[in-house]
């Protein structure tokens, strides 16, 4: 069933975005549609869409009207910067190709977490936190004799987004040269935390969670059992997207934690959602009840699984030679930011044997719901509201209990984390301590962990600010 799914989700975006973007990306839009075309005549693809026909036919149906809905969505609100200003995209298709290329044979892109770290030369530990609701997470450290300083991934990812921008741009790598101990979480259901003391990934109520659970639940086990091993009060917090998402979530559902926090590092916050410019995110959004209700009348609870299946499909959609694989980038600038000249794409191949990690399909969901309503607020179950929450409406986040102090980065060209959404919140926050737009024009989403400016563009900031609380 996955299998069939994922790659009804990989066709329909490419059909979708195929249809508004081609006076962006003409020769992006031109290779994404023979590449559908190899899809569909794939007999990966047409076995299993054979087998659940009916369902195909609904969503193929669904999403085919889905381009007049963007209209409506994108709007005249919607500003796209244009394409590749500086660099013209077919010229520097070749040099692209070439780093590309070079980065094929870095055994980077096999090798985990534990085993990159040790490449480098850091020492690395491996452990496992029990939440209170049973979820069994790995945190990963790279031991130092300094303050405990703790980064959370985003969506889709894990502790190795911090790592495999290699030993001089990777933050972890960093933070651990000038001598903190460094510590990743792993939100539960993504490749290292898929384990629970009574259930398993294969029942439906294991997936039952969005970022929510990760923010009321996750993080708390994961910061408390840092400070009980570091015998420390408090750890400093990066947070990248889901990962500042939420931390909003702990700091204003479970206010104690506050105190737990010395400072928090926002890059990229995800919190309002109105702003949002990636067109296959918007695109996504309001069909994201209509997609759940079916995922979960078939039961497929989770999102891009990391195993077997998932690296099959990604053969199936990247994996047919380098420019397809470069295209899986080019998937990823439409939903992150079409900026990419802070992107490395020698370390493409190994980012792409890294990510995506796994989440539930809840908290795309959730997402979805933040960008129609535009609100910080619970998970909306419609009429099971009244029975979950007592109201109506879910309850929306409480901004006034968060008192930790604050930084958040952010960039013009990230598609995800808009400048007015960044602006909205930094007004709902009490302890803002430094607002910082990344001066770089086309810095994307993803550039907030990979960008090749890294240390100049994020690190500088981040560590004047780490010295000062
Ligand atoms: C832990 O920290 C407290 C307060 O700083 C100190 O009194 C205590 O001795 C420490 N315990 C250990 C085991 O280091
Ligand atoms: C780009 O990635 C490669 C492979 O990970 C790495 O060796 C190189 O140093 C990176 N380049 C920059 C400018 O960060």
């Amino acid at each position: 069933m996955r299998l069939q799914f994922f790659i009804l989700f990989a066709v329909a975006v490419l059909s979708c975005h195929g249809q508004i973007v081609d006076l962006l990306f003409p020769s992006f839009s031109k290779t994404s549609k023979s590449l559908l075309n190899t899809l569909t005549k794939n007999p990966f693809v047409t076995i299993p869409a054979q087998i659940s026909g009916n369902v195909l036919t609904t969503i193929i149906d669904t999403l085919a009207k889905l381009p007049d809905a963007a209209t409506r969505y994108l709007g005249p609100g919607l500003h796209l910067p244009i394409f590749s200003s500086d660099r013209n995209w077919i010229d520097s298709l070749g040099n692209i190709m070439a780093d590309y290329t070079e980065g094929l044979s870095n055994n980077d892109a096999v090798l985990d977490i534990t085993q990159l770290i040790h490449k480098y030369g850091f020492e690395s530990e491996e452990h496992e936190v029990e939440t209170e609701d049973g979820f069994l997470l790995t945190v990963f450290r790279i031991p130092g004799e300094g303050t405990p300083v703790f980064l959370q991934h985003g969506l889709l990812g894990s502790a190795d987004e911090f790592v495999i921008a290699g030993p001089e741009s990777g933050l972890a790598y960093m933070l651990a040269r000038e001598g903190y101990d460094v510590w990743m979480g792993n939100a539960r259901g993504n490749k290292y935390s898929r384990e629970h003391v009574r259930l398993e990934p294969s029942q439906a109520i294991f997936w039952d969670f969005s970022w929510h659970e990760v923010g009321y639940y996750d993080l708390p086990a994961m910061i408390d059992h840092i400070l009980d091993t570091t015998n420390q009060s408090s750890v400093k917090y990066v947070g990248y997207s889901q990962g500042t998402t939420s931390f909003f979530v702990m700091a204003s559902e479970r206010p104690d934690y506050n105190e737990k926090i010395e400072v928090m590092i926002a890059l990229s916050p995800v919190v309002f959602m109105s702003n949002v410019r990636s067109p296959i995110v918007r695109l996504m959004a309001p069909g994201t009840p209509f997609i759940y209700s079916i995922l979960n009348s078939i039961g497929w609870y989770e999102f891009l699984p990391d195993d077997n299946v998932m690296r099959s499909l990604k053969f199936v959609v990247c994996g047919l030679g380098p420019i397809s694989d470069i295209m899986c980038g080019n998937l990823l600038f439409l939903i992150a930011g079409v900026g990419y000249a802070q992107f490395n794409f020698t370390n493409l191949p190994v980012i792409l044997g890294h990510t995506p990690a796994g989440a539930s399909t809840k908290q795309i969901v959730h997402y979805g719901q933040g960008i129609l309503s535009g609100e910080f607020k619970q998970f909306d179950y419609g009429s099971e509201n009244v029975e979950k929450y007592g109201t109506e409406e879910p309850p929306s986040y409480a901004f006034e209990k968060i008192t930790a102090p604050i930084a958040l980065f952010h960039s013009e060209y990230d598609w995800l984390a808009h400048p007015a959404d960044v602006e909205k919140l930094s007004k709902k926050l009490n302890n803002v301590i430094d607002i910082y737009k990344v001066p770089e024009q086309q810095f994307n989403h993803l550039d907030f962990v990979w960008a090749i400016d890294f240390e100049e563009l994020i690190y500088t900031r981040l560590h004047k600010i780490f010295t000062k609380f």
